[in-house]
């Protein structure tokens, strides 16, 4: 049949055959998947994972980048959401009811915690808090759903009690979840704690950080290893219309190889910045969980077997220096550059009053006023040069 020059265009002769092998798996772009015929079309199966339908229930792309996240997290199933929050988001939305009750430690994610406050107000879903680093004030009542676990804290970084919280949290059958994005599956395997039957039942994990690590795609995953609480999750995740751009999802999974080996220098940049931060007068304490003076730090020898941790860490300052102190410091630093996030190529820094950020009362800090330290990949030498040089140009400023 003659076609027009148009219609020859949008329908390309030439197929990629099936044998060419690359080193990165093909992209697939799609919101329509083509069915071959009636019957293929009749009998989907939107709600299996690897049935094709349509682009928001996944595409050979997502599907990829999804298995090798479960791997690396020690999970089975995997699904993709648009953002770190958009992930956690779905676990709550997949598995909070009217009437539920909640629990967060008291240094989870903030906007963790804000949504689940929003959830409270509208939904009447009551929010309880508790101290990750004392299983005592975990109290679930009959009503209690869901425990949200984060290890380390992101910004205080304790590292929690996680063994004492998930045997507590299985003792009352409450589903436990973990805000993975600090471990990234690589500092600890939170399915398996190494006693038969001791894992979380679901993580999540800000793409955003390590496996973007780039500083410049936001992505969020869900992994468990239950089918019943996958197929649950793939449910709502479905008539959400929760998706993530193909392109995007090549990007992330480009960044997969070198992951693990960002994530260890990252890790062993922190801990040779650790000593020199600790002799700084200006810091009364100096957080990260590989820290013997940090709050939790028996736990993350623990848990934390071959002694890794994310670039995080955290000083708090004396007393005797103001917000615009903190303020004048963050602003005279150079190769940290002022922003949220973590796992990127480039140092961030970021300045906290920690007492507007916690409900309970908690005596391992001393003090309020906090800066975190995200460590990129510059050399840590120069970083440490680098917070020298903005500590004498904070005093300065002040002795003017
Ligand atoms: C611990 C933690 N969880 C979740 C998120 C959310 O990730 P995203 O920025 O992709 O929404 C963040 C982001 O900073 C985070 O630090």
């Amino acid at each position: 049949m003659k076609q027009d020059s148009q219609t020859r265009l949008i329908h390309a002769p030439r197929k990629a055959p099936q044998s060419i092998s690359t080193i990165q798996p093909p992209l697939y772009r799609a919101s329509t998947i083509i069915f071959e015929n009636t019957d293929a079309l009749f009998n989907r199966h939107w709600t299996d994972d690897y049935d094709y339908s349509y682009g928001t229930h996944g595409t050979p792309t997502t599907f990829t980048l999804g298995d090798n996240i479960a791997q690396i997290e020690g999970g089975e199933y995997c699904l993709l959401a648009p953002s770190g929050l958009s992930a956690i988001n779905l676990v709550n939305s997949c598995f909070l009811n009217q009437g539920d009750e909640v629990w967060v430690a008291d240094n989870i994610y903030g906007p963790n915690m804000e949504h689940l406050r929003n959830l409270e107000k509208r939904y009447g879903i009551q929010v309880k808090v508790y101290n990750p680093l004392d299983v005592e004030t975990f109290q679930p009542s009959a009503k209690a759903k869901l425990i949200w676990l984060e290890a380390a804290g992101s910004v205080t970084l304790e590292f929690p009690d996680l063994v004492g919280l998930v045997k507590t949290a299985q003792a009352h059958h409450i589903l436990t979840a973990l805000d993975n994005t600090w471990g990234a599956g690589l500092a600890f395997n939170a399915f398996d704690f190494g006693e038969e039957h001791l894992s979380v039942d679901i993580t999540v994990h800000a793409l955003t950080k390590y496996p973007s690590g780039g500083g410049d795609i936001l992505m969020g995953s869900v992994v468990t290893r239950d089918k019943t609480l996958h197929q649950k999750l793939f449910r709502t995740h479905a008539i959400q219309g929760i998706s993530v751009s193909g392109d995007d999802v090549a990007q992330v999974q480009r960044s997969l190889a070198s992951m693990q080996l960002r994530y260890q220098h990252q890790s062993n940049s922190a801990l040779t910045l650790l000593p020199w931060l600790e002799q700084q007068a200006e810091f009364v304490q100096v957080l990260h969980p590989a820290n013997p003076d940090s709050a939790g730090h028996p736990y993350w020898k623990e848990i934390c077997k071959q002694g890794q941790s994310a670039g995080l860490v955290s000083v708090i300052f004396d007393s005797a220096y103001t917000m615009q102190d903190i303020r004048n410091f963050c602003d005279s630093l150079e190769l940290f550059k002022l922003g949220f996030s973590w796992g990127g190529p480039i140092s961030l820094v970021m300045l906290y009053n920690l007492r507007d950020m916690r409900v309970l009362k908690h005596s391992h800090l001393k003090g309020g006023l906090l800066v975190r330290f995200c460590i990129g990949l510059e050399h840590p030498q120069d970083l440490i040069q680098d917070i020298q040089h903005a500590l004498e140009q904070m005093k300065k400023l002040k002795n003017e």
